[in-house]
């Protein structure tokens, strides 16, 4: 309904600035009036365009977001529990943690009152006064080392506020940059042939459906082809060859087990466990792996879980880019399911 009315609003505002075509000629709806187009059109621009009349300072800015902000995001902006936390965190960018807030991360203090008025209180948006939203803006500018706490915001001062990490924004200029002009892009019929190379299972971002009934009926080991010249023959343990193949998904962005399977980005798998490492047919395998495979080592339940327990470890300078299966479980689990699978 909102998106609807949004639409409908600018359709409106466009059909103004052109011409009134769409009340009459498609005999739908009728032209907002201007009423209900300025009360949609509440947004607040970097240059300061759609900034109402009017101010407010820090102390009041204080009062009102003890009132009815601090609830969620603590008196000082630090968060309750897990609302969203709205200052400090400078210096947390680059680290693995960063803290996103106003001081640290915003480019444009616009952005903030038009947030602020849009959306918030939680749950009762819209709410504020225009003076309430720039009292608050100076508050939350204040709790974030920004300003002095006897600042006050007008309309008058905003752009002279500038956020720490707005440099650390570029404008969108690929309209301009002669990287994308001097190209032509083709818009339609682009591509004469598409072809699936990769699904969303694969990728291992789908959950399988019914994972109990999987382990039940246990499609693939049942018949499992024993190749003829597979020595020894090996007993499976079925139950623990379905986790495995579970665990499978984790490799199948890189590796194919089975009859039909071919070299990837990792070699095949098929019949792997007994095989020679390094050993499978057309595949480049890096140095380090060359060299393992001149030593005569065989791929067995201990080579197999030292390897994939730290691939890196294990082999220095190997190209499998895993970091490894951590639990002893899942190495199990997975070895049983490529001495059995035939997927
Ligand atoms: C009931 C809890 C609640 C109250 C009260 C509340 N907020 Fe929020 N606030 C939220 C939630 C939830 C979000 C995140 C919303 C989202 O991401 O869609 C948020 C987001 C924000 C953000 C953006 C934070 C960011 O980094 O993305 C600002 C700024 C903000 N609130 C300011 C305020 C102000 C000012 C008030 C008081 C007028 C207020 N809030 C009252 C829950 C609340
Ligand atoms: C990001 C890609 C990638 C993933 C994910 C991956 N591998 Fe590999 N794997 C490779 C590459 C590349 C090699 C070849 C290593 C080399 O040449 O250094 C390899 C080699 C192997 C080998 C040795 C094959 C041979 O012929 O000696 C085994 C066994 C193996 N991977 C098992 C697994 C298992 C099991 C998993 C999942 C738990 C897995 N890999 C995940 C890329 C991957």
């Amino acid at each position: 309904m909102l998106k609807f009315l949004k639409a409908l609003a600018l359709s409106a505002t466009l059909a103004a600035l052109t011409h009134p075509v769409s009340a009459d000629t498609l005999g739908l709806g009728r032209p907002a009036t201007q009423n209900e187009v300025t009360a949609w059109d509440i947004d607040v621009r970097p240059d300061g365009v759609g900034l109402p009349e009017g101010g407010g300072d820090v102390e009041t800015g204080e009062e009102i977001f003890a009132e009815q902000c601090a609830v969620c995001h603590g008196d000082f902006g630090e968060g309750v529990d897990r609302w969203p936390v709205l200052a400090g965190g400078q210096d947390t960018l680059a680290s693995d943690d960063p803290v996103k807030t106003i001081g640290s991360y915003w480019p444009y203090l616009s952005t903030v009152y038009d947030y602020v008025h849009r959306a918030m209180p939680f749950g009762d948006a819209q709410s504020l006064s225009g003076d309430d939203v720039y009292a608050l803006t100076a508050y939350l500018l204040y709790v974030n080392d920004l300003v002095e706490d006897d600042f006050e915001l007008t309309r008058e001062n905003f752009l002279e506020v500038r956020l720490p990490n707005e440099e650390n924004f570029y404008l969108d200029d690929r309209l301009e940059s002669p990287l994308f002009s001097a190209r032509e892009v083709c818009m339609a019929d682009c591509k004469t042939n598409v072809e699936i190379t990769k699904r969303a299972r694969i990728l291992d971002v789908t959950p399988e459906q019914d994972a109990n009934l999987e382990v039940e009926q246990n499609p693939d080991q049942d018949n499992a082809p024993v190749p003829a010249d597979a020595e020894p023959v090996v007993e499976i343990d079925a139950e623990l060859a379905a986790v495995g193949k579970k665990v499978f998904r984790k490799c199948k962005a890189c590796h194919q087990v089975g009859d039909s399977a071919k070299n990837r980005t990792g070699p095949a798998l098929t019949n792997i466990v007994g095989a020679s490492i390094g050993a499978v047919t057309g595949f480049k395998y890096s140095k380090a792996f060359t060299e393992k495979a001149g030593e005569g080592l065989i791929w067995d339940g201990v080579t197999l879980d030292a390897f994939l327990a730290k691939p890196k470890a294990w082999a220095k300078g190997t190209k499998m880019n895993f970091a490894g299966l951590k639990k002893e479980k899942d190495r199990q689990a997975v070895i049983e399911y490529l001495k059995s699978a035939t997927e």
